[in-house]
């Protein structure tokens, strides 16, 4: 993935990305080699999803969404704060989001911010994100907004 990573990152604005040009959107191959217990078939998260969603939870989606190291031409980018759901949804959880960090997370890297409200209550949904589903920009929380959440 390391590898095909870069080649994306030298793709530019011509690669996926997710809000950034330097957070490439990757998938893992779904390929047996990485069905072991760290990874996809990861116990901790499954005892998670099960115990807050229920029984036999249902895995969606698989993806990635990496911070690439600086370039020549893009310097490092802070991803704005977002919701994961930028669609209408029910307000009970119905979903989870599980991360797997591929290097070890420092103060000097920078790790994955978590905003506590951005999927439920009035800190979430359509009136409170930038764009719609789809955008660039979608699930993007308005500027005001999060100056009120940092507050708290
Ligand atoms: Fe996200």
């Amino acid at each position: 993935m390391t590898s095909d990573a870069r080649k994306l990152q030298a793709r530019g604005k011509d690669m996926p990305f997710n809000y950034n040009v330097d957070n490439p959107q990757q998938d893992p191959p779904p390929i047996k080699a990485y069905f072991e217990s760290s990874t996809f078939p990861n116990p901790i998260a499954t005892q998670i999803t099960t115990g807050m969603l229920g029984p036999r939870p249902k895995w969606t989606f698989c993806s990635g969404n990496s911070a690439m190291p600086p370039t020549v031409d893009v310097q490092p980018q802070r991803q704005p704060v977002h919701a994961d759901a930028d669609f209408a949804h029910p307000s009970p959880p119905f979903a989870l989001v599980v991360n797997l960090p591929l290097i070890t997370f420092t103060p000097e890297n920078g790790s994955t911010e978590v905003w506590l409200g951005t999927h439920t209550g009035e800190m979430s949904g359509f009136k409170v994100q930038e764009e719609a589903h789809g955008e660039r920009a979608s699930g993007c929380i308005q500027e005001a907004l999060l100056e009120q959440r940092r507050q708290v």
